[in-house]
């Protein structure tokens, strides 16, 4: 019975396995999550070896409260002026699409943080999510519920093709955000770094810290596990130079991602369109994002090269949108 309802028998058979050290997963407002026990290296190694990721990248651990992220965080090892900017970030972006990356306390394992000194944390606001949460009673280590490097899940049946048949998932349906949180640590004098673009904007964070985020790169703030080429589909994606009207599309075969160019204007000579997905033809972010990884899985099925526009709107979701659409396109 690997699908699972999410009504209050399912949520507490899933919870049961995850106490007895087995994989789930489960919905969030982001995309689905491959979850295991924090306390229990066996279940966490066996998160990397199901996903085929490499034991550098850390896993975000998923807490049911607010008050969750003590058990976790080192809060008296950090500088005041973190602790400040942590507590007011999660003050108001919590439950919601946000990781903040902070000290850890020497009790998370090694293998959860890939031996660093720091541990992202998250609360999800999808309701199925913290009521999972909630039953488990501990923090849940969760990565998107994809083999390293491909398309991240948005539905219950997208994880199944991912991971295997035999896998137990809670069925919440489609995820109304459809990008991940957006990770976000912090320099000693409070600043914020955004180490992933994501479904909380930069915008907000700026808001709610009253700091102007800076953008991480290496050096900064470690940021493992954002590999140049990720989220991508098994065939070859190549992003266009610009919006389809100007540059068209070139001579072949092609499965075509619009970004917001309505599918009977994806054209171009010599080109044979085998599908098209648009993303938003009002050029919505929050739709886009929506759309985005179920539109690049069904592009995927039809087993041709895939072509995308790119991702021209600013402000909100559009850096998220964006950076997904340059990893899934980047060089493997
Ligand atoms: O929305 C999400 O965040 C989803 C859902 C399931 O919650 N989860 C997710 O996990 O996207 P994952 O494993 O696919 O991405 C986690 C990424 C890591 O690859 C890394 O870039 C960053 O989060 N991260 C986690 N812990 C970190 C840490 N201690 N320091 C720096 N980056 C960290
Ligand atoms: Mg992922």
């Amino acid at each position: 019975m690997p699908l699972v309802p999410p009504d209050t028998a399912g949520v507490s058979a899933v919870a049961a396995r995850l106490r007895a050290g087995e994989l789930a997963a489960f919905p969030t407002e982001t995309v689905y999550g491959l979850g295991a026990r924090i306390w229990d290296p066996d279940a966490i190694a066996r998160v990397f070896e199901r996903k085929g990721r490499p034991w550098f990248d850390p896993l975000i651990a998923h807490v049911a409260e607010r008050d969750g992220l003590g058990a976790l965080w080192d809060a008296p090892g950090e500088p005041a002026a973190v602790r400040d900017a942590v507590e007011r970030l999660v003050a108001e972006a919590w439950p919601g699409p946000l990781t903040v990356v902070v000290r850890r306390r020497p009790e998370v394992p090694d293998l959860a943080v890939a031996g660093l000194p720091s541990v992202g944390v998250r609360l999800p606001a999808h309701p199925v999510a913290r009521a999972l949460l909630r039953a488990v009673g501990d923090p849940v280590v969760a990565p998107s519920a994809n083999r390293f490097g491909r398309v991240s899940p948005t539905t219950a049946e997208a994880v199944l093709a991912e991971l295997g048949e035999d896998l137990w998932v809670l069925d919440g349906g489609p995820c109304a955000v459809g990008v991940e949180s957006t990770v976000v640590g912090f320099e000693a004098d409070g600043t914020p770094v955004i180490l992933r673009p994501g479904g909380l904007p930069a915008e907000e964070v700026a808001r709610i810290t009253g700091r102007t985020p800076a953008r991480g790169s290496r050096g900064r703030i470690e940021a493992p596990g954002q590999t140049e080429s990720h989220y991508a589909p098994a065939r070859p994606l190549s992003l266009l130079p610009g919006p389809i009207r100007e540059v068209g599309l070139p001579p072949g075969r092609w499965g075509v991602l619009s970004a917001t160019t309505p599918a009977a204007s994806v054209r171009g000579p010599g080109a044979e369109v085998v599908g098209v997905e648009v993303l938003s033809e009002s050029g919505d972010p929050r739709e886009a994002a929506r759309r985005l990884f179920a539109a690049l899985r069904r592009l995927d099925a039809l087993d041709v090269d895939l072509l995308a526009e790119p991702w021209r709107g600013e402000g909100g979701l559009s850096d998220a949108v964006r950076d997904r659409l340059q990893r899934a396109a980047a060089r493997r």
